[in-house]
């Protein structure tokens, strides 16, 4: 998966529930649009049409007998599916993707929610993306209850969001510990904030990154 220069950007939005990631999704597809950018918009696990029945496995309640590792080896079945039928396609053609959660919610939620070792996370990683990385990775952060009191406003739980508060702190310093590992791809929200204000920051981002469309070639 060799990484053209021509090719469009890769973006993944994480964080934990209710950190807005959905929110900024719409909105950063909308101004890039406008700027003239052609964006496809993504989720994981999910994607595709085996991606998105990966999914209801992995989401459903009543699956709360699921080994971590099974957890883990359907994130990554998934995401190979998503990244040679969909992402892949997409930035040969020059598109923009911008990804609602990837691999670095795999760290977040099965390593540190679910306590797997990273190095078995990191061989999957090697053998689906083949080095392929984000080029930025936004991460919407922000203290757990005041995400799970947004989540907690849509109604029915799913697998996820019914595991305890530390499951969901653990979750958010694996996050912040990815983000001080790769400084150079990571750029940290403050997601407790108004919308306004998050909007706000994400016009910044948004104009570096044109910024730095324009400068370079294809
Ligand atoms: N900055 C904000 N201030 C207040 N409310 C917000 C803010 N951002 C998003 N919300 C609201 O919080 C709720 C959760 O936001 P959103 O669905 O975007 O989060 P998410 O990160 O995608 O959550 P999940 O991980 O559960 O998919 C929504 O009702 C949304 O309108
Ligand atoms: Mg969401």
């Amino acid at each position: 998966m060799k990484q053209d220069i021509t090719r469009g950007r890769f973006i993944t939005l994480e964080g934990g529930e209710g950190a807005g990631k959905s929110t900024a999704l719409d909105y950063l597809c909308a101004r890039l649009e406008q700027a003239g950018i052609r964006v496809l918009r993504t989720r994981e696990p999910g994607g595709t049409a085996v991606g998105e029945k990966v999914r209801t496995l992995l989401l459903d309640p009543d699956h709360s007998g699921m080994h971590a590792d099974t957890e883990l080896l359907l994130m990554f079945a998934a995401r190979a599916q998503h990244l040679h039928e969909v992402i892949l396609p997409a930035l040969e053609h020059g598109e923009w993707v911008i990804c609602d959660r990837f691999t670095d919610a795999t760290y977040a939620y099965q390593g540190g929610g679910r306590g797997i070792d990273v190095r078995r996370i990191g061989l999957l990683e090697d053998w689906v993306q083949q080095g392929l990385q984000p080029d930025t990775t936004l991460l919407f952060d922000l203290p757990v209850a005041q995400g799970l009191e947004r989540a907690g406003q849509r109604g029915a739980l799913d697998r996820f969001e019914q595991e305890q508060q530390d499951f969901f702190t653990r979750v958010r310093d694996a996050y912040l510990a990815r983000a001080a590992q790769y400084p150079e791809r990571f750029r940290i929200v403050d997601a407790g904030r108004e919308l306004e204000a998050v909007q706000q920051q994400l016009i910044v981002i948004i104009d570096g990154w044109l910024e730095e469309a324009r400068c370079s070639p294809g």
